[in-house]
């Protein structure tokens, strides 16, 4: 007790100075900056115990064809599906405790879940979502991504987090909206997997799974991102830029990001990069999207490679298949460039 008393009292007698210096120092550092740049100012902040009144319970049958009930506001929140914890973490999950028989799985009543979209839609920004957990398990799909309300593909979707069952790697896709562009040559200093995508193929209408670039690290998703307390993932969308896309781990959060004063230019290479040009009219060919969150099972990416044992429909029966089915965030922070 002696000593921790001790501690604490040496530790504040340090502190002190370094905080009283905070301020100036980091004055002078922006002043002495030469480098222009844009400047980002918070437009919308999803988190704390609210974060479910800004957003949209989609409860229709999966569009993508997966084995899954998506509930209602009332029906997910009371059954625990979508929920903000005490330390104001916003969950998202899979019924990981109802036992389903194969009588009411063939007759398609399927496991609950949760879709849900922002109210507010978007046409750029800069997008920083700090997520501490992603769903795991067979039979899971889960994506955070966005899309207009209507007409998709016309619209554009960007498919920021996204991956199946164990999978160990994010895959990032984007789909363009309209017509199918001519082939064009990608440059500058971005991954080698952006170099090597070809954009000419990521039309919706002829390439059914737009462009899907691999980020290549093993923690950018599932059991190795939760081992490490999740990240960030940071979304640019820009028009006159293009798209990027960057993953953090929890303990390479930019110090800008962290303070609320991003700066992307001193983030590095993105994961996946689209950019805006002659032939990719990034304004015209991505609009109006609202943000999505989404857990299905099985359906057209799980469904086809389900390699668990058994079907994956029979899968979707045990509970068991979903204690780590969730999503868990601490925030999603939307900035507009000044
Ligand atoms: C929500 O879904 C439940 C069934 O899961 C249903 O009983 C209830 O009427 C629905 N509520 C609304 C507002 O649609
Ligand atoms: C809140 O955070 C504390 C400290 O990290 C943790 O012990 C506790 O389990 C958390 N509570 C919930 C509801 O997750």
């Amino acid at each position: 007790m002696f000593s921790f008393i001790y501690f604490a009292f040496a530790s504040l007698l340090l502190s002190l100075p370094l905080l009283c210096s905070a301020a100036p120092l980091q004055y002078r550092r922006s002043q002495a900056s030469p480098q222009k740049r844009d400047s980002y100012t918070l437009q919308d902040t999803y988190a704390g115990a609210n974060f479910f009144d800004s957003w949209t319970f989609f409860d229709s049958s999966d569009p993508t064809d997966g084995y899954v009930a998506f509930r209602n506001q009332s029906a997910a929140m009371s059954q625990g599906l979508a929920k903000v914890d005490s330390n104001g973490t916003i969950i998202v999950g899979v019924d990981s405790t109802t036992t389903l028989t194969t009588d009411q799985l063939n007759a398609g009543e399927y496991r609950g879940s949760v879709r849900i979209s922002t109210q507010k839609t978007y046409n750029g920004g800069l997008f920083i979502y700090d997520v501490i957990k992603m769903p795991v398990g067979c039979t899971t799909w889960p994506a955070i991504w966005s899309t207009a309300t209507d007409s998709w593909p016309n619209n554009g979707e960007i498919d920021m987090i996204e991956g199946v069952h164990e999978s160990t790697q994010n895959q990032v896709s984007i789909w363009l909206g309209g017509v199918k562009p001519s082939s064009r040559s990608i440059s500058g200093s971005v991954s080698n997997l952006v170099e090597n995508t070809d954009y000419s193929n990521c039309d919706s209408t002829t390439n059914d799974n737009g462009c899907p670039t691999m980020d290549p690290t093993q923690n950018g998703w599932g059991a190795n991102f939760n081992a490490n307390g999740g990240g960030v993932f940071a979304k640019l969308w820009d028009p006159e830029v293009g798209i990027k896309i960057w993953h953090f781990t929890r303990s390479n959060i930019p110090a800008d990001i962290t303070s609320k004063n991003p700066d992307p230019s001193s983030w590095g290479n993105p994961v996946s990069f689209l950019p805006n040009g002659d032939n990719c009219d990034i304004a015209s060919r991505f609009k109006d999207h609202m943000l999505i969150i989404d857990i299905t099972l099985c359906g057209d990416w799980a469904g086809s490679s389900y390699s668990c044992g058994g079907t994956c429909l029979a899968a979707t029966g045990d509970p068991s298949n979903y204690v780590d089915a969730q999503f868990m965030l601490n925030s999603i922070l939307v900035y507009q460039a000044s």
